[in-house]
């Protein structure tokens, strides 16, 4: 690695920060109408005039502003990615991830006492942050077409009945029902976050193809006889045994020949690679106690719940994570 290359990454939490104050404080939302001068949008978003001045022109430099004479405007990338009008807005997620800025802080506590960090927040506690939680997931299920590659590779014909085990916003279901025109999604999870998918889902032409399912996927049982479930982005924030338990319970509901498919970062067999599942696995430990496993592992539990046929798929770009599906 060069010298510059190091000190970038060192350095990387400003250019994280300064991403993060200026969703927090709603720069990108300010400019949407017309370009502003720095006054007017410290103006608009309640800030220190000259100071507000420091952190526009580092957006500029980032190049997620635009500045000519004494007027800034959105780039490109703020337009589609920061604003919260365009369907591809990031702004939830980005503000759920700088919620555990304080427990990034403490990394190295962590990694001497064993523990993570507090949880940064129940569904029951913060229910406003809950919602950013879970629109999050959808945000990026969205804008890195997570959603449409699944419903590509993930071939559910003469399937009628599919179960979304924690299906957060719902996206992936809503996505294969759309693809998949006789097939009805069960979307399983806890009541806080059954109340966002409720609202999300108002956003599809999907009446009377959604059931959805309130429950705790440690205590209570999922409906029987499903052709199809998902566990998508769930084994990372469990630890492998509670993962066995999951896929044996989901082993259970599963009709003759059901399949499961598992989507996460999907690590190699030294659990170094990718650096995004790598990275996300330090994530983890700090804020859930889980990780990120390796394939031998999930192949692992899944035989051990009978499942046969297991294979893998992906990671197919521009997602990170990949698809491990396997056969009752
Ligand atoms: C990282 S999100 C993944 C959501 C969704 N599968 C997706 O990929 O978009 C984790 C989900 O697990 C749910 N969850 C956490 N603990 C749960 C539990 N004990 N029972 C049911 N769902 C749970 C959360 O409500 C949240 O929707």
């Amino acid at each position: 690695m060069e010298f510059n290359d190091l000190i970038k990454i060192i350095d990387g939490f400003r250019d994280s920060r300064i991403i993060h104050s200026a969703v927090e404080l709603g720069i990108f939302e300010s400019l949407t109408e017309e370009p502003l001068d720095s006054n007017m949008i410290a103006k608009s978003c309640n800030c220190d005039e000259s100071n507000t001045e420091l952190l526009l022109n580092a957006l500029v430099s980032m190049n997620l502003l635009n500045k000519s004479e004494s007027l800034f405007s959105n780039s490109k990338t703020a337009t589609e990615y920061l604003v919260r009008s365009s369907n591809q807005y990031m702004g939830d997620i980005i503000r759920f991830t700088g919620r555990s800025w304080d427990s990034w802080g403490k990394l190295t506590d962590s990694v001497k006492s064993g523990m993570p960090q507090e949880p940064l927040y129940t569904e029951k506690q913060y229910e406003e942050e809950w919602e950013s939680f879970i629109r999050g997931m959808h945000n990026f299920a969205l804008s890195r077409s997570d959603a449409k590659i699944t419903a590509d590779v993930v071939d559910l014909s003469g399937k009628s009945i599919l179960l979304d085990v924690a299906c957060g916003p719902g996206t992936y279901s809503y996505e294969l029902c759309l693809r998949y025109p006789n097939l009805k999604a069960l979307l399983f999870d806890l009541p806080e976050t059954i109340k966002v998918a409720k609202k999300i889902s108002s956003e599809y032409k999907l009446e009377g193809r959604l059931e959805f399912v309130e429950g705790d996927y440690k205590n209570d049982d999922f409906p029987a006889n499903v052709d199809c479930a998902l566990l998508f982005n769930i084994i990372h924030q469990e630890d492998g045994k509670e993962n066995q338990s999951l896929i044996n319970k989901i082993f259970q509901r599963l009709s003759e020949n059901g399949i499961l498919v598992i989507k996460d970062h999907i690590l190699n067999e030294n659990k170094t690679l990718p650096e995004d599942g790598s990275l996300f696995s330090v994530q983890m430990m700090l804020t859930t106690g889980g990780r990120c496993y390796n394939e031998i592992e999930v192949y692992d539990w899944m035989s051990s719940a009978g499942f046969s046929e297991i294979k893998t798929v992906g990671p197919i770009s521009p997602m990170t994570s990949a698809f491990i599906i396997g056969t009752k």
